[in-house]
């Protein structure tokens, strides 16, 4: 779509896999100090972030922006195991910059999947989209595969096939 994409990942392999498709640069949040590298990286800051994760990320974002930002809020999985939310400290940062955070729900755009699916399909054919898949096989394998996640066992998207499961079960 023509973004400069700085991506964020757990671990050198994942950083490396990144580049390799699509981000011109990577940053590993498990070592990296995120806001630090952001400075190196991009010293003039955020126009977009699409936020998978929350947290201690969403908060070195929020403090990088630049004016008229975009923040779409997808995911929070850095949430979902914390025993004490995180207390994001400078949602002020949003209004400073006159910038935007909208929440981003798929479910909430089932009119569009077809027209989506179309983009995501001619994005395959013309090799700009490139599927990556972990699949784990079977009903029994449902947990793993859920576990993977937080984790960050899988590397693409993680599926579960139950293509060899009793068709009574399906
Ligand atoms: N808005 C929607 O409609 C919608 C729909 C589906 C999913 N989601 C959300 O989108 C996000 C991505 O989900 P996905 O299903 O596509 O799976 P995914 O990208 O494969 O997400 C799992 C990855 O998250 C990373 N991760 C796990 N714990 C983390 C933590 N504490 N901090 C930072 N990263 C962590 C791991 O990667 P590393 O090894 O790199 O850490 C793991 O491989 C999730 O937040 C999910 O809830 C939103």
């Amino acid at each position: 779509m023509g973004c400069d994409v700085v991506g964020i990942a757990g671990g050198p392999e994942k950083c490396a896999f990144i580049l390799d498709h699509g981000c011109s640069a990577a940053i590993d949040y498990k070592t990296d100090d995120i806001g630090a590298m952001l400075d190196q990286l991009r010293p003039d800051g955020i126009d977009l972030y699409f936020d998978n994760v929350g947290g201690e990320t969403l908060e070195a974002c929020f403090e990088r922006l630049r004016m008229n930002a975009r923040i779409v809020l997808c995911g929070s999985i850095s949430e979902y195991t914390r025993d004490v939310p995180f207390k994001l400290s400078n949602y002020t940062r949003l209004r400073a910059t006159d910038s935007v955070m909208r929440g981003f729900f798929v479910y909430n755009h089932l009119d569009r999947w077809e027209e989506v699916m179309d983009d995501l399909s001619g994005w395959m054919a013309d090799g700009r989209l490139t599927p990556v898949q972990d699949v784990e096989e079977g009903f029994a394998a449902m947990p793993r595969a859920l576990a993977n996640l937080y984790y960050g066992a899988n590397v693409g998207v993680q599926c579960c096939s139950v293509r060899g499961e009793p068709q009574e079960w399906l």
